[in-house]
């Protein structure tokens, strides 16, 4: 299968569906922090080829309910940030999953198909995370676990904050590269 993980610079969910044999390639305007194929730049110069899968992980600073307080302040990027997530949705690749935080992509586009936790696939943590899927079944918990700590929100101010926010579970990847793969 042919699989596109777009604005992915950790490489975890590219690399889970290589490990299962899969032809994968992460895209983001940032380099890869892991070894594997790669593309530096814009998703939308690669998001028309030839695509089985399309798993997608666009920015949230502007759509993050947790930052509703500024909203008032960036309808402009608001509204940048939901054509680019209605664009990733409306791609013509069979299969497609996007994945964001809890969101205005619910009230302004549509509802999330489906809410999973770390907790359901191996990481004793809560981090609520939506999913708008299509042509593709709900993700089966792998793997429920006790612990119920807020670990990214508790995380200290650092320059790379977000990025470590922002990184996938390792067992979500697992998950989505063993069910939709
Ligand atoms: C919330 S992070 C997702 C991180 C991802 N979960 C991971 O494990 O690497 C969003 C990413 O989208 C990237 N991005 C933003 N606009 C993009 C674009 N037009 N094309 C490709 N990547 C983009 C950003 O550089 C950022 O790294």
């Amino acid at each position: 299968m042919k699989v596109l993980v777009a604005c992915e610079f950790s490489g975890i969910v590219r690399n889970a569906f290589l490990a299962k044999g899969h032809e994968a390639i992460s895209c983001d305007l940032l380099d890869s922090e892991s070894k594997g194929p790669h593309y530096k730049g814009d998703v939308r110069d690669i998001l028309y080829k030839d695509w089985d899968l399309l798993i997608a992980h666009p920015p949230c600073t502007h759509l993050a309910v947790s930052g509703a307080r500024w909203f008032k302040d960036k309808q402009k990027e608001q509204l940048k940030a939901l054509d680019f997530v209605k664009l990733l949705l409306d791609a013509p690749i069979y299969m497609i999953a996007l994945e964001n935080p809890i969101s205005i992509i619910s009230s302004k586009i549509r509802k999330p198909d489906q809410i999973i936790q770390p907790w359901q696939f191996g990481h004793g943590e809560t981090k609520a995370t939506c999913l708008w899927l299509k042509n593709l079944p709900l993700l089966k918990p792998t793997n429920i676990v006790d612990g119920r700590e807020n670990k990214v929100h508790k995380m200290p101010p650092s320059k790379d904050r977000w990025k470590k926010r922002s990184i996938t579970y390792q067992g979500v990847a697992e998950a989505m590269a063993d069910q939709w793969g």
